[in-house]
C-alpha cells in the first residue's frame, strides 16, 4: 500500500520538524544538535573555578565589552545594537529567575559553542579557559538577586 507508507512517512517527518522546532525553543534544556546548544555531558556538574574577586571581574568585564556587549548590551540586558529582538528574553544574562536554569557548566558550554539560531557565536576558537571563566563570572556578577 504505497499511498499510507508514503502518509506514515510524511507523518513523521512532519513531527520530527516540529519537536525540532521546540527543542530550539527551550534553551535550557539538554538537547543536543540543530538550532540549539551543544552542550558537553559534565554541562550539570562542572564548576566555575574562579572566584568573583576585583581582579576576576576586572578580566571579566573586559572581555565582556570586546566580545559580548554588542548584543547582550553594556549592562547584560540583551539590548545591545547587534541584540536580536526577537530573542531579547533570552538574552537577558540579568534575570535571576534564568540563573538557576544555567548552572556554571551549562553557561560555560553556551559561550564555548554558541548556537546556530537565534544566533549566538562560538568563542572556543577566540577565547581561552581562563577567559571563559572570567566572562561567566562577570555575567554571573551582573544577575539581579531574586
Ligand atoms: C551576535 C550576538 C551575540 C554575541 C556576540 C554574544 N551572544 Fe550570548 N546570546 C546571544 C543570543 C541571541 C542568545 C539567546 C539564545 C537563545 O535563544 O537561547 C544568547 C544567549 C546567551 C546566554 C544564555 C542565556 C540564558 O539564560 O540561556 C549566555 C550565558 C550568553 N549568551 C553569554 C554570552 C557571552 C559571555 C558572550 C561573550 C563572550 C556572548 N554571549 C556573546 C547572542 C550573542
Amino acid at each position: 500500500m504505497p499511498n499510507r507508507l508514503m502518509f506514515a512517512l510524511m507523518a513523521t517527518t512532519a513531527v520530527a520538524a516540529g519537536a525540532s522546532l521546540l527543542a530550539a525553543k527551550t534553551t535550557a534544556g539538554i538537547a543536543q544538535g540543530g538550532n540549539s546548544w551543544t552542550l558537553g555531558e559534565d554541562a550539570a556538574t562542572k564548576k566555575n573555578p574562579l572566584t568573583p574577586d576585583a581582579p576576576t571581574l576586572a578580566a571579566g568585564k573586559a572581555v565582556f565589552k570586546d566580545k559580548c556587549q554588542r548584543c547582550h548590551g553594556p549592562g547584560g540586558l540583551g539590548d545591545g545594537p547587534d541584540s536580536d529582538p526577537d530573542a531579547r528574553e533570552d538574552m537577558d544574562l540579568t534575570n535571576p529567575k534564568r540563573a538557576e536554569r544555567n548552572p556554571d557548566g551549562l553557561v560555560y558550554y553556551k559561550v564555548l559553542n554558541g548556537r546556530r539560531r537565534p544566533k549566538m557565536p562560538a568563542f572556543k576558537d577566540e577565547l581561552n579557559e581562563g577567559q571563559i571563566w572570567s566572562v561567566i563570572t562577570y555575567t554571573q556578577s551582573l544577575r539581579k538577586k531574586p
